[in-house]
């Protein structure tokens, strides 16, 4: 039973209160909408800290994906580093050659529009954008082909943009590093 007395107080109390959540929960709202904004414009505007860039219209000219710089280095801790370039519509180098059990370091750009750079039969995929350096660590159990198909829409050809990876064994790599700075299989 209501006692008609305190009825009217009681829902002038109740009404408050829903205003004080209602006003809670807006407020809520546009916080996390100006944290999300906040986050979208900062990430745009900012470039990330481990993000290395590079001139494309240079890539030919200087630095580290000059054309003699391209294929598998072997690095003075036994590791190898592989570098290549896609470019519409082709991968240089486009039979790439690495040990079996060994860390590989692959160091990839674009020098013109984004390509995919996947490894058939790995989990090693990776973007190749223009401007900036596309890197992935990764270690091969066996030996063998593997097929390297660009993955990302990049023109009329890009069906016909594939490329080749050769895993031999430790000891035919080495042998094969003695006498050559930067190795690929490029027939
Ligand atoms: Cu390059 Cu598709």
């Amino acid at each position: 039973m209501t006692q008609p007395s305190t009825s009217g107080d009681e829902a002038d109390r109740g009404e408050r209160a829903e205003h004080r959540w209602a006003a809670v929960s807006v407020a809520i709202v546009v916080l996390l909408v100006v944290m999300a904004t906040f986050a979208g414009l900062y990430q745009a505007a900012m470039p990330q800290s481990r993000v290395e860039t590079v001139d494309p219209r240079r890539l030919h000219l200087d630095g580290e994906f000059i054309e003699s710089n391209l294929g598998s280095a072997l690095e003075p801790d036994g590791s190898i580093t592989v570098r290549g370039i896609g470019q519409q519509y082709s991968f240089t180098p486009s039979c790439m050659i690495v040990p079996t059990d060994t860390l590989v370091t692959f160091r990839t750009t674009s020098a013109d529009v984004v390509h995919g750079f996947l490894i058939d039969g790995t989990n090693i995929n990776l973007m190749l954008v223009p401007g900036y350096v596309s890197s992935l660590k990764a270690r091969f159990a066996t030996a063998g082909e593997r097929l390297m198909p660009c993955h990302e829409f990049c023109g009329l050809g890009h069906e016909g943009m594939w490329g080749r990876i050769k895993v031999i064994d430790k000891a035919a790599f080495a042998r094969l590093a003695v006498s050559q700075r930067r190795l690929n299989c490029v027939e």
